[in-house]
């Protein structure tokens, strides 16, 4: 008999979001009269941008002449498509080279696999509370964890730790932050990276939320960051920003002068690997995507996009605006999609999923499922219908706390 990877015994039963879509479709068939209102797993409602379906329907119409049919594609992306996220950089200041930017699904399969080109012996640090797949791609590998408080008393920003015995070799961070919606400043991010750079430590940066940010003087990508080409790898996503959610589409970007050591001692340049890696286990995103997601980094293209972002950024105001007229303590909301609360009356985190759910079928992300440090804490999304959003926080108001 075959013999499993004893690694995945140690993974909770199920991922967070398939536990919280398991408690509402049972709530659901009990109470089909209630109107539901999902603010739970942050994904999108509103369609995609005519720019994107009008580029997806020219592809889909090559696809179907002999002259300009596509078979297999490059694994990691056509060079139209990294051409025009080169240009996307360019306009953070950002200069990268075509082939340190490979075209995914996204931003959590490539957060997962990346672990592939790592050794199990690295020590990972994560910020806790912190997006699942962080924990549970590296208890896959069975890799050592340490966590790094984020709370409240550093604002959910966690700057790098100056009391540890242990030098974390791999380091996630992500902002705008899932699920705190904190963002790091320039000067924390900047530590960061001298902190990277003094202990020959990687950053795995996620920057899928970026284009939330909307104050300029906040930092979007970390290779804004001096040094940064040489200690991290940085991943986007099209998801939140485009609403490929269902589309599948992302990026990430290993530049060339990044290196890890070999068991010789030897430095390895990671983009290879990466290369190699993506090459063998993947087949690449659909040409017909890519031709779609090109189309957002167009000046239409990005004036469409901007309608739909500042549409989920009035959803925030409206669901912060309601918190402070309950007198709730919450983060986030502001360069991010995310509102992360403090459940009221110390409520534990599920009680209070559990509590919204039975009283105003609203539905939200009970932050203890992010870490320890979320016990008490609650996520809820702006990514929601405007109208829908209305009535969850008139409904949240109406609530006796
Ligand atoms: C979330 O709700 O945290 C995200 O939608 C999950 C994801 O992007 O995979």
């Amino acid at each position: 008999m075959a013999f499993i990877n004893d690694n995945y015994l140690e993974l909770q039963d199920s991922y967070l979001f398939s536990t919280i879509a398991k408690k509402v479709n049972e709530f659901v068939a009990e109470h089909p009269e209630k109107k539901l209102i999902r603010m739970g797993i942050g994904d999108v409602t509103r369609p995609l941008a005519p720019a994107v379906l009008a580029a997806m329907h020219t592809a889909v119409d090559e696809m179907g002449q002999k002259e300009t049919f596509k078979g297999y594609g490059p694994e990691q992306g056509y060079d139209f498509l990294h051409q025009a996220v080169q240009s996307y950089y360019e306009q953070m200041g950002v200069s990268l080279e075509t082939d340190e930017i490979f075209i995914s699904d996204g931003a959590k399969s490539d957060v997962g696999n990346i672990t592939d080109i790592f050794g199990n012996e690295n020590i990972i640090m994560v910020p806790d509370p912190v997006y699942p797949v962080y924990v549970d791609t590296n208890i896959m590998s069975g890799r050592e964890i340490i966590y790094l408080d984020s709370n409240a008393n550093n604002d959910f920003l966690p700057l790098p730790p100056t009391d540890l015995e242990v030098i974390p070799d791999i380091i996630y961070l992500c902002s705008p932050n899932n699920p705190t919606g904190s963002v790091y400043n320039r000067e924390q991010l900047t530590a960061w990276v001298k902190y990277a750079l003094d202990h020959n430590s990687i950053i795995l940066y996620d920057a899928a939320y970026e284009c939330f940010i909307h104050d300029a003087s906040l930092p979007r990508s970390i290779f804004e960051i001096e040094g940064a080409k040489e200690c991290a790898i940085e991943f986007c996503s099209l998801s939140k920003t485009a609403g490929f959610t269902g589309t599948r589409c992302g990026y990430t970007v290993v530049p060339k002068s990044l290196k890890a050591l070999n068991s010789d001692g030897d430095e390895i340049v990671l983009n290879k690997l990466w290369l190699r890696r993506q090459t063998t286990k993947f087949n690449g995103v659909p040409y017909i995507i890519q031709r779609g997601a090109a189309a957002v980094f167009t000046a239409e293209g990005q004036s469409q996009i901007k309608e739909n972002i500042k549409y989920y950024m009035e959803n925030a105001r409206i669901i912060a605006a309601a918190m402070k007229a309950k007198g709730i303590e919450y983060y986030g909301g502001d360069n991010s999609p995310y509102i992360w609360l403090k459940c009221p009356n110390n409520m534990k985190s599920w009680d209070f999923f559990d509590y919204l759910l039975n009283e105003i079928a609203v539905v939200g992300t009970p932050g203890a499922g992010f870490g320890n440090n979320g016990e008490g804490f609650f996520r809820l999304t702006a990514f929601g219908d405007r109208n829908a959003t209305i009535e969850a926080m008139e409904r949240f108001k109406s609530l006796n706390f």
